[in-house]
């Protein structure tokens, strides 16, 4: 089996070649400076760059595996969730190819994808089926914060998620109000390392209701009544380390305990952490540390695979054929707000 994936999702053009549950190319073409003087993803300019490095994209990626589109069984796009007008780029290229190439188009849910990325392994990339094994699995993206119980590769429950904000949409809030730069997630970690995570006391929302959901709003709030009250500390750059390190310290530990509770109460012996957030160094260290004194395996998805990226999109499109699920129709079209559901 041998197909191309698609991802447009939001920011990032992505083609990827996937050959038996390994992947042959992956290109990505990141839109991250266009978008940063905006302070966040404008749609309508995403969706122009998506129509124009798509192609270019898609090429390179075929290029790349040695290979010309008549080779191809299947074409593999995301489906939804994200921006209408991204996700419409991409899935209508897919199509297009489906239909010329006669050969069948698969949907895929962009947060399942991530939720089963740290399955996806490296030297090469490829996905590790065999090692699956049920866990608990944490979501952490710009536009997500889920808690997942999957049993088997695509049977899942969600244990629970945010009531308001994502995890990724506080770390990018909070930035902003340090006045630093789109996309805040990458700069507050960046700062973060030389700063002392004790110096000042953030609430850490939800962390004592037994529930598996999260809420980040009033933390982002009250970073802002912080700084109002405290104009000397807003002003001085000297104290920006420990205001990242204090408000990363904050969105660790509630994502780091309630996933520990979760998969303990959950009775699994593995723990997964994907989406971009899981770049956080933070976060990183601290579940290994919890992991490891729990006696619970961790998996963590690769860097390159934690952002928006065409090879999970495709390494689980393979899965669903595998496991016999229906393409999709050729006039079927995108899902903007697919809820994710499992088996
Ligand atoms: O999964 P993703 O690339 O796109 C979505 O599907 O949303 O996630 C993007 C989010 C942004 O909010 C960004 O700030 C955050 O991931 N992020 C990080 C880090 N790298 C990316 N947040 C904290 N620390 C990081 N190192
Ligand atoms: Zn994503």
């Amino acid at each position: 089996m041998r197909l191309l994936a698609i991802e447009t999702s939001c920011d990032e053009t992505s083609a990827a070649v996937i050959h038996d549950a390994a992947v042959e190319s992956l290109v990505v073409s990141s839109q991250i400076k266009i978008h940063a003087e905006y302070g966040g993803v404008v749609p309508e300019l995403a969706t122009r760059e998506h129509l124009a490095n798509l192609q270019p994209v898609v090429r390179q990626a075929l290029s790349e595996a040695g290979i010309t589109a008549d080779s191809l069984d299947a074409i593999a796009a995301t489906r939804g969730p994200g921006l209408p007008p991204a996700l419409m780029i991409g899935w209508k290229a897919a199509q297009s190819m489906a239909y010329a190439l006669a050969k069948p188009l698969v949907g895929v849910h962009h947060i399942q994808a991530h939720l089963y990325s740290p399955w996806f392994t490296e030297n090469p990339l490829r996905a590790e089926w065999e090692l699956f094994e049920p866990n608990v699995s944490l979501v952490v993206s710009g536009g997500h914060t889920l808690l997942v119980k999957a049993e088997t590769p695509l049977q899942h429950s969600v244990l629970g998620s945010t009531q308001d904000d994502a995890a990724g949409e506080c770390f990018d809030k909070t930035a902003k109000l340090l006045g630093l730069a789109y996309p805040g997630g990458p700069e507050i970690d960046r700062l973060a390392k030389d700063g002392d995570p004790n110096a000042f006391e953030f609430a850490r929302p939800m962390l004592n209701q037994s529930n598996d959901d999260f809420s980040f709003s009033g933390l982002k709030t009250s970073v802002r009544y912080f700084l109002d009250k405290n104009p000397n500390i807003a002003t001085d750059n000297s104290l920006l380390p420990d205001l990242c390190a204090s408000i990363q310290a904050a969105i660790v530990e509630v994502l780091q305990k309630k996933t520990l509770r979760a998969a303990k109460r959950e009775r699994v012996s593995c723990i997964t952490l994907s989406g971009g957030v899981a770049c956080n160094r933070s976060l990183r260290q601290r579940f290994q540390g919890a992991c490891e004194h729990a006696g619970i395996q961790l998996r963590l998805a690769l860097a390159v695979l934690c952002t928006d990226n065409a090879a999970m999109i495709g390494l689980l499109a393979e899965k669903q054929l595998e496991l016999g699920m229906e393409p999709a129709g050729l006039a079927d079209d995108i899902r903007p707000s697919w809820a994710i559901t499992g088996g």
